[in-house]
């Protein structure tokens, strides 16, 4: 049984795969080995991630190595219906349908639990927080998770030092061959296709105020500055505050930042970023996305409370007039932007992330028996193995250290 959108084009969703696919050379080859070698064989796995494309060739990988494999989204907004069409077409048990209410979403998330997984694949937590509160008689067979995301493993790591996780979860957004290419390069490239092709608007010579300056942040400020914006950074931590200042953007608080902006972008994982003292600052036309997991970054409240009207400006643009005539226009609710209106992160950024997910949750079937109920990183050798056959898919070589360059980097003596 499956809870699927009728207007889902199964045809089209299956085409949108095949496209990306062919692009994820890294999970290709994962995939090859996972059909000969079945190592999930007999496992139920529960799988939350934004429900598009890339997800969904990762589902597929994961029933190629023996599991059975059960999916939702992670975000009403991110669910593409002719995914989760091709996807129950292809034998799938699948619950989501874009843009339904936050109740009928979680109800959605609740029901992939019923097949009582050994494994999750969450993004943002939602799997977790259920299994060990409201539904914690479907975490019976629990061996394991995967975490994609920061804010799922701020969470998760808040849980494991209240000494409050059941079962044992990979911090799979920490492994490097994820956040160094997917919070960076990806969230720096599709926030502004998401921001292009929603407004129609030109980005050079605009103020582009990037609040949060970590590993997403650092990627939509670069490519905002190599679109010709002037970038402005608003950061809570002094430090990477200077390492903005140095990286050659403004940076100042975000009241200062207010009446200067004509694109905003929060990318902290916070909640209250921008709120009504900032948008009683903002210009007229200025644009207001997310980034971040949650839509908790821009207080949409304080934008409803400040607004005597609001107008469809567009398809996924709101304008909300202000009492002296003021438009502030938000993005996809203030959803993370790239995903809620757009196709998310470029095809060749998941297949990393995704590879080291179904490397993660191989990791776990093998050595679950071993793992505490603790948060892990993902260990180093399979970072090198997605990098080493990406590199091998690009062409690409590198050097490797002979026996006398380890030791002298080990050692003192010489
Ligand atoms: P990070 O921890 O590397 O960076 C967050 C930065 O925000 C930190 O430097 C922190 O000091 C700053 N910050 C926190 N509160 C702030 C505030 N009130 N004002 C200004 N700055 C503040 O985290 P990362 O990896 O950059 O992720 C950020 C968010 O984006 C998380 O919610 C994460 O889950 C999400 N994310 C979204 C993606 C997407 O596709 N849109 C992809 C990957 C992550």
């Amino acid at each position: 049984m499956s809870i699927v959108a009728k207007t889902g084009d199964p045809k089209a969703g299956r085409a949108k795969m095949d496209w990306a696919f062919a692009y994820m050379p890294v999970l290709s080859s994962i995939q090859k080995r996972f059909k000969e070698e079945k190592p999930l064989e007999g496992l139920k796995i529960s799988l939350s991630i934004h429900l598009e494309a890339k997800t969904a060739n990762l589902a597929t990988v994961l029933r190629d190595g023996g599991a059975e494999v059960c999916v939702t989204g992670s975000n009403p907004l991110s669910t593409q219906d002719d995914i989760v069409a091709a996807l129950h077409a292809d034998g799938f048990e699948v619950y989501a349908v874009h843009g339904v209410d936050d109740k009928t979403y979680m109800d959605h998330i609740r029901k992939t639990l019923h097949i009582k997984p050994h494994i999750i694949v969450d993004d943002g937590g939602d799997l977790l927080s259920l299994l060990h509160d409201e539904a914690k008689e479907d975490a019976i067979n629990v061996i394991g998770g995967c975490e994609e995301t920061t804010t799922g493993v701020l969470r998760m790591i808040a849980r494991d030092k209240a000494g409050m996780l059941n079962f044992p979860m990979m911090a799979v957004n920490d492994a490097r061959c994820k956040h160094l290419f997917d919070n960076r390069y990806g969230t720096g490239q599709s926030v502004w296709d998401s921001i292009m092709r929603n407004t129609n608007l030109l980005i050079a010579g605009c103020h582009v105020v990037v609040a949060g300056y970590g590993w997403c942040g650092r990627g939509v400020a670069m490519r905002a500055a190599s679109l010709g914006a002037k970038v402005i950074v608003c950061e809570v931590d002094p430090v990477k505050a200077l390492e903005a200042s140095m990286d050659g953007y403004d940076v100042m608080s975000m009241h200062d930042a207010a009446p200067l902006g004509d694109i905003f972008v929060t990318v902290t994982g916070c909640n209250d970023v921008i709120r009504r003292e900032h948008m009683e600052r903002m210009k007229s036309g200025a644009l207001l996305t997310n980034a971040g997991h949650f839509d908790v970054e821009v207080n949409v409240k304080d934008l409803k409370a400040l607004a005597v009207d609001v107008v469809d400006a567009r398809p996924n643009v709101k304008a909300y007039v202000m009492s002296d005539g003021r438009r502030l226009n938000l993005i996809g609710e203030g959803r993370l932007v790239n995903l809620a209106a757009a196709d998310g992160h470029p095809v060749e950024i998941m297949d990393l992330s995704f590879a080291v997910q179904a490397l993660g949750v191989e990791y776990i079937a093998k050595h679950h028996k071993k793992l505490d109920n603790k948060v892990y990183n993902i260990p180093d050798a399979i970072d090198d193995e997605v990098a080493k056959i990406k590199l091998e898919s690009l062409g690409l070589g590198y050097d490797t250290l002979s026996e006398e360059q380890k030791a002298y980097l080990a050692g003192w003596e010489a």
